[in-house]
């Protein structure tokens, strides 16, 4: 399974302190909106709670693709401070929506002050939102949420395909000609270029790191641009991910075997 649960950064708030957060007894629950339903019972109460790290630590890398008038929207928002941090920092048209009717209330409550931020109720694999009406997409965590219930993060199950590209498609969408789609993620490049590099998304890809420590990964979407033939190879795999061997074979069956070549990654 793929580890959610261990890399997310509480951030210091005005708040009450964040207590640790209850972490399910199985992956999949992840996936569920009970799960976090019940997780952000109190957060109304409770300060924000990041997900692989707080605006400060990807700041210097999300500004230069900002403009202060850019229609921004958050999928998946949560507990976090970021829609705000966003706000704070000259881009105040921001959306935020997250299926979570407990905590787009809670979000809608302690920010009932700042008008220009949005908050909404909505499944990111079903945005209802028109096309073409946002130039920048951005998203934290959420899509490892969606993917948390896969039991093997090499072998993708095609029901975990079906949901990355009902949101993917949808980002795609949403977004303006040249708008950016930003997507920070605990998933390395192995386990996630193969999502985003589909052609029919229309966009360009690009991937660095942030964080002190450990580190994070950052994927920059440009719609409107081109994948490169090495990033369209790696999303064709995920169509027909490479076969497991025939027949297994045995370290100890003899010298000689080539059991590097029967490993398919
Ligand atoms: C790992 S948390 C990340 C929260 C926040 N983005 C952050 O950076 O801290 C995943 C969030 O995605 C939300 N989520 C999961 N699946 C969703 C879906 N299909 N539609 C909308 N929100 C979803 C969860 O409710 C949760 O708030």
């Amino acid at each position: 399974m793929i580890p959610l649960g261990c890399s997310a950064v509480q951030i210091a708030s005005p708040w009450t302190p964040v207590s640790p957060p209850e972490l399910p007894e199985r992956n999949f629950q992840y996936c569920q909106v009970q799960y976090w339903d019940q997780r952000y019972k109190d957060a109304a109460d409770s300060g924000p709670y990041e997900w692989f790290g707080d605006f400060a630590s990807f700041r210097a890398l999300l500004e230069p693709k900002l403009c202060p008038e850019d229609r921004i929207l958050v999928l998946g928002c949560g507990n976090s401070a970021l829609s705000y941090e966003l706000f704070l920092g000259g881009f105040p048209r921001v959306t935020s929506v997250d299926y979570s009717p407990v905590v787009v209330a809670a979000m809608q409550a302690r920010y009932v002050h700042v008008p220009s931020l949005h908050w909404e109720t909505m499944d990111v694999q079903a945005l209802d939102f028109p096309t073409d009406s946002f130039d920048v997409v951005l998203e934290k965590g959420t899509l490892d949420a969606l993917l948390a219930g896969e039991r093997d993060p090499w072998t993708v199950s095609p029901e975990g395909v079906h949901t990355a590209d009902q949101v993917l498609s949808e980002v795609s969408r949403v977004l303006v000609p040249g708008g950016w789609f930003i997507s920070m993620t605990s998933a390395a490049p192995h386990f996630r270029i193969r999502h985003y590099a589909q052609s029919r998304y229309g966009w360009s890809l690009k991937h660095t790191t942030y964080g002190s420590g450990f580190h994070f990964h950052f994927y920059v979407m440009h719609k409107g641009g081109e994948l490169s033939v090495t990033q369209l190879a790696l999303g064709a795999q995920i169509l027909s991910p490479p076969s497991p061997p025939a027949s297994p074979c045995f370290l100890q069956d003899s010298d000689n075997e080539d059991f590097l070549s029967a490993i398919h990654l």
